[in-house]
């Protein structure tokens, strides 16, 4: 039985750890849908074209060593508000979230457009500070060097850009649970996002 968990919001919210950690409680498939557009973003940065690039997309090309650069993310951000883009990625996604045994998959869209039936779905935010200043210890600790303040205006770019786009914007689904995290501990937030799902099992 096919079990699709869809998990939104900005950047640096914590939907990523969070989605790894319900994957992990539920042993559901797990997909970072952020790392499609990241993919296609570094091949843009690479010279490719983003309708070409996103169309023939392959499995390895998600682990290429520096999707999760910002020069990355930005260049993600834009090639993810092209409708083709979108589109070209949208067979694969729903695919995963048809698994036998259960898949979370964390984005944008997840909840909106491409698993809009999701048994279960969820919006994690945070402030801006909150998230500029986690994503800013994840990129140092990482050996990325950064300003907090160019974190913070990065980070306030993408939201803006992904929120007001025409095709598939970020918003909570009207059925979405929502979490803000700024003042929750991860344990926290991990915990409110698994008692949703078992309500929804
Ligand atoms: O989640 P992550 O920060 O890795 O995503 C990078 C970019 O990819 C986002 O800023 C957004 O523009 C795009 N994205 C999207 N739809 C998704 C996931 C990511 O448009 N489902």
């Amino acid at each position: 039985m096919s079990f699709a968990v869809a998990i939104d919001g900005p950047a640096a919210a914590g939907k990523g750890t969070i989605s790894k950690a319900v994957a992990a409680h539920f042993g559901f498939a797990h997909l970072d849908t952020g790392l499609l557009y990241r993919a296609v973003g570094a091949k843009v940065r690479d010279g490719a074209e983003p309708v070409a690039a996103a169309q023939t997309l392959q499995p390895q090309d998600l682990e290429a060593g520096d999707l999760r650069t910002p020069q990355v993310a930005d260049y993600a951000s834009k090639v993810a508000v092209i409708p083709e883009v979108r589109a070209a990625l949208v067979d694969f996604q729903r695919a995963f979230a048809a698994r036998a045994g259960g898949a979370v998959l964390d984005g944008r869209d997840i909840g909106t457009v491409i698993c809009p039936d999701a048994q279960a779905k969820l919006f994690v935010t945070a402030s801006a500070e909150c998230r500029a200043e986690r994503r800013f210890k994840e990129l140092t600790g990482n050996g990325i060097e950064v300003t907090l303040e160019g974190v913070l205006a990065d980070v306030i770019a993408r939201d803006t850009r992904d929120r007001e786009r025409a095709e598939a914007p970020m918003v909570a689904a009207e059925d979405a649970v929502l979490i803000d995290t700024s003042d929750l501990t991860i344990e926290a937030a991990v915990n409110q996002a698994i008692a949703v799902i078992n309500a929804a099992r």
